[in-house]
């Protein structure tokens, strides 16, 4: 099928059009960082009122890319949830307006199982069933995915997630934003052995961010100055450290406890170089295939959207004019 998807779940507006679930004609994303940069971090009403004015140019643009006209489209998917409702309710308008004026059949996505289906994409896509990890500015999730609309969620973060705990590090060392990008360019001019940060739930599959970002927050009270240009480099690398340490032994030992050898990484957090580089490292050291989609589909974009949505509306689901937005939607959950 020739799917049409649309993402607009925070504030990435992006269009893309996929070909059989595994061919990416177009994915176009317009990006609204320098709007909420000087605020650091999302602002919600803002992030609406850009999604209003980006999503038709950024469809017309999706189509053009891919070298195709509405009237060959098939499907639509669009992100139904998890997010920020305001932005939410901009994509699913605009694809229903568009399902009901083509009469073209229409699936809600949910935003998390996305991001896993990005690693359908790769060259060499992995079999099912695969350990996902979804690292991103809204979930630090482990799941064991059995199929689409079929995985059972094996580890959680109970306060930050891992996007978040960037994010507000680099607002605190105020170095810019978003915090995951900043911190990686940054630490790779540092030693990440100079400064320890802690590394917390060392025995479970739940992850816990709130404590490292807190004894970041206390170097800056204690010594009463931020951090000087030449020492953040080591600062952030220790921090970045800290968490890729976490994210990668929790998810190799959920892969173990789950007698399985392939692992997708996915979401914004990603797109980090060192936790890809210990992923790919420490999985090889441990028979494990990892497989990690190209960082320009971690972070949020549509072509995600339109691969699960090849999958639903080829079983036949369709979702009607009447489908709402949610906040919240444990990927447990079936819609
Ligand atoms: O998946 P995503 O684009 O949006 C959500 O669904 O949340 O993830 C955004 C998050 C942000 O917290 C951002 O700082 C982080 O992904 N991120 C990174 C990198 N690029 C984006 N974190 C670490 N390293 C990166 N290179
Ligand atoms: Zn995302």
């Amino acid at each position: 099928m020739l799917i049409l998807g649309i993402e607009s779940s925070c504030d990435e507006t992006a269009a893309a059009v996929v070909q059989d679930g595994n061919r990416v004609l177009s994915n176009v994303i317009a990006s609204q960082v320098k709007v909420h940069g000087k605020y650091g971090g999302v602002v919600p009403e803002i992030a609406s009122r850009k999604h209003t004015e980006a999503i038709i140019p950024v469809i017309l643009q999706s189509l053009e890319d891919a070298g195709v006209g509405l009237g060959d489209i098939e499907g639509i998917a669009v992100t139904r949830g998890p997010g920020l409702i305001g932005s939410l309710l901009v994509g699913l308008s605009t694809a229903k307006a568009i399902a009901f004026a083509r009469g073209l059949p229409m699936v809600g996505v949910n935003h998390l199982e996305g991001h896993i289906a990005a690693a359908l994409l790769l060259e060499a896509p992995p079999a099912s069933p695969f350990v996902a990890l979804v690292v991103s500015g809204g979930h630090t999730n482990i799941y064991l995915f059995r199929d689409f609309q079929d995985c059972t969620c094996l580890g959680q973060t109970r306060d930050d997630a891992a996007g978040e705990a960037f994010d507000k590090a680099a607002k605190l060392l105020e170095i810019g934003y978003p915090g995951g990008v900043v911190i990686d360019r940054m630490a790779k001019q540092g030693n990440p052995g100079v400064i320890a940060f802690p590394r917390a739930m060392r025995d479970s599959l739940d992850f816990s961010f709130s404590g490292v970002k807190t004894s970041l927050l206390n170097m800056v009270k204690k010594q009463g100055r931020l951090f000087t240009e030449a020492e953040l480099p080591d600062v952030v690398a220790g921090f970045q450290e800290a968490i890729v340490d976490v994210l990668v032994q929790k998810t190799l030992k959920a892969v173990e406890n789950a007698a399985i050898t392939r692992v997708v990484v996915c979401g914004g957090v990603a797109a980090n170089s060192r936790l890809r580089e210990r992923f790919y490292q420490d999985g090889k050291e441990k028979g494990v295939e990892v497989f990690i989609p190209p960082p320009v589909l971690c972070t949020d974009n549509a072509a995600m959207i339109a691969v699960v949505g090849e999958h639903l509306l080829t079983r036949g689901k369709r979702d009607g004019l009447d489908l709402n937005a949610v906040s919240r939607w444990p990927l447990e959950l079936r819609s």
